[in-house]
């Protein structure tokens, strides 16, 4: 079935039965237990259980649930405005709150959700995705001794603000147990969903419980943990609970050699930024035959990497520059200097139709003057930013730059970058980059810059045998198989 925009923007994706049957079982001991579902869509947590009560925010599911489940209390409310006057305390709360992004979360639902998320002691930031708060929110709803159960995006596993959440259930519950799944519960969706359960609602606990599953089974108990992660290793600056699935040998090796003095970190060697953001890329960048139409002389542009698929495996020099512009590719990028007169040429595109139209564009219309890009540097080297199997990490030798589809990597301190180059290739640095980055769904890994600088790189001295090789490789294909790359 396709799903609409509308359907996207809510998060309207259901739960399938099984998961919906274990959830509830877990969730509800007693035929006299109260259930809230914070986000009920069509209402089938509610149908498995008579004392519920669900909240939905769109009138046709709302509808939708109050026929499917015409024994429970269904409210038609945005959540959280409902949660701010609820003075009832729950038994178990659980369902599948809804996966809007932080850019799509916004205006008043979610100043109060990060509000009332407060009341639970997590502060999470305004890049916050809605799920995060529905947890917290709901969390703070249960009686003593409650229980908490939900579907989550596998996200959970490595975003910043999953951190926020981990720490504050850690504190109320004296059980969080995360079940991450590798088969798809939502084939038709390309983020994972992992599943979340607390219990003991005013307790506290020491660490979060890790089952790792190839499948989520109908069951009436949660699969078992196979490891027990502290709460300081899931909050600290950098942790991730991901991190975590690696088989205990792979992920001992890549600790014992991420601290050992023969590797460094990304960033102790080079600096990882994103390239300039032009607020309107088919305008600002030219191929050679419209520049010479218009008469933008070539010193005002600068050859562009665009995106990751132009990038050649290892090096970017005047040949690959040269087929670029042989084949007419948009890769000329208008670099103007924001002050200083400019050739007619550059005037009459500036005064265009299409240079009207970019000027208008929001990027543009922030910056003084409009059409001058900043941040444009010419990086020792481009770091993909979306990769399939492997990261490219390419040397720069013929002075071009690159828009924020690439990363821009500067050596420091006079280190060379044949070397890193080399280092980044190794098992123990592709292991690092599954680790550091994070799968964005269709088996694709994105590696931010901050994520980029924590990879391990061996840095001289490092002395590996047969054996950790092995160990090294099979964590790679693992962490592959996590993110559902062949
Ligand atoms: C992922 S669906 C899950 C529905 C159901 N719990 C299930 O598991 O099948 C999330 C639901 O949250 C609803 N929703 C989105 N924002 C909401 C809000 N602020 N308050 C209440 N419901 C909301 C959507 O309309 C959608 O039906």
């Amino acid at each position: 079935m396709a799903l609409t925009d509308a359907k996207k923007r809510l998060g309207q994706y259901y739960t399938p039965p099984h998961v919906v049957a274990s959830l509830t079982k877990w969730l509800v001991r007693d035929r006299t237990d109260s259930l809230l579902d914070p986000s009920c869509g069509d209402g089938r947590f509610l149908e498995a259980h008579r004392e519920s009560t669900g909240v939905e925010s769109c009138e046709s599911s709302w509808r939708a649930a109050r026929e499917r489940a015409p024994h429970a209390t269904v409210h038609h409310a945005d959540f959280f405005q409902w949660a701010l006057r609820c003075e009832h305390r729950f038994d178990a709360v659980g369902g599948n709150p809804p996966f809007i992004r932080y850019q799509h979360f916004t205006g008043k639902t979610r100043e109060m959700a990060l509000a009332l998320s407060r009341r639970l002691g997590a502060s999470f930031s305004q890049l916050t995705s809605s799920w995060a708060p529905f947890v917290a929110v709901a969390a703070g709803l249960l009686r003593p001794g409650g229980r908490l159960g939900f579907v989550v995006p596998a996200e959970i596993g490595h975003a910043t603000y999953a951190r926020t959440l981990l720490g504050a259930l850690c504190a109320h519950f004296s059980r969080v147990l995360v079940v991450a799944v590798r088969h798809k519960l939502f084939p038709e969706l390309s983020e994972d969903t992992w599943v979340l359960y607390a219990e003991g609602c005013g307790g506290k606990t020491d660490g979060v419980d890790l089952a790792v599953v190839d499948r989520f089974d109908c069951s009436e108990a949660p699969p078992s943990a196979s490891r027990r992660v502290p709460v300081s290793e899931v909050t600290r600056d950098g942790a991730r609970l991901r991190k975590h699935l690696l088989p205990p040998a792979v992920l001992g090796l890549y600790e014992r050699l991420s601290a050992d003095p023969g590797t460094k970190r990304l960033a102790d060697v080079a600096d990882v930024s994103i390239g300039y953001v032009t607020g309107a890329n088919d305008f600002f960048h030219l191929t050679l035959r419209a520049a010479d139409l218009w008469g933008v002389p070539r010193a005002f542009t600068r050859v562009a990497v665009r995106r990751g698929e132009q990038l050649p495996p290892r090096v970017v020099d005047e040949a690959t520059v040269e087929e670029w512009l042989r084949s007419d590719l948009p890769v000329l990028l208008l670099a103007l200097p924001p002050t200083g007169p400019l050739p007619d040429g550059v005037r009459r595109y500036l005064d265009s139709a299409e240079g009207r139209e970019a000027g208008r564009r929001y990027k543009c219309r922030v910056r003084d003057p409009w059409y001058s890009v900043p941040g444009v540097v010419v990086p020792d080297a481009f770091l993909s930013v979306m990769s399939g199997k492997e990261t490219a990490l390419v040397q720069n030798l013929a002075a071009c730059v690159c828009t924020n589809s690439v990363h821009t990597v500067r050596m420091r301190n006079g280190e060379a970058f044949g070397k890193l180059q080399e280092a980044w290739c190794t098992p123990l640095s592709r292991l690092s980059q599954e680790v550091e980055g994070h799968p964005l769904g269709g088996g694709l890994l994105k590696l931010e810059p901050r994520e980029a600088g924590r990879v391990v790189v061996p840095w001289g001295g490092l002395a590996l045998n047969r054996q950790d090789l092995d160990v090294l490789l099979e964590g790679i294909d693992f962490a592959r198989q996590w993110r559902h790359v062949a």
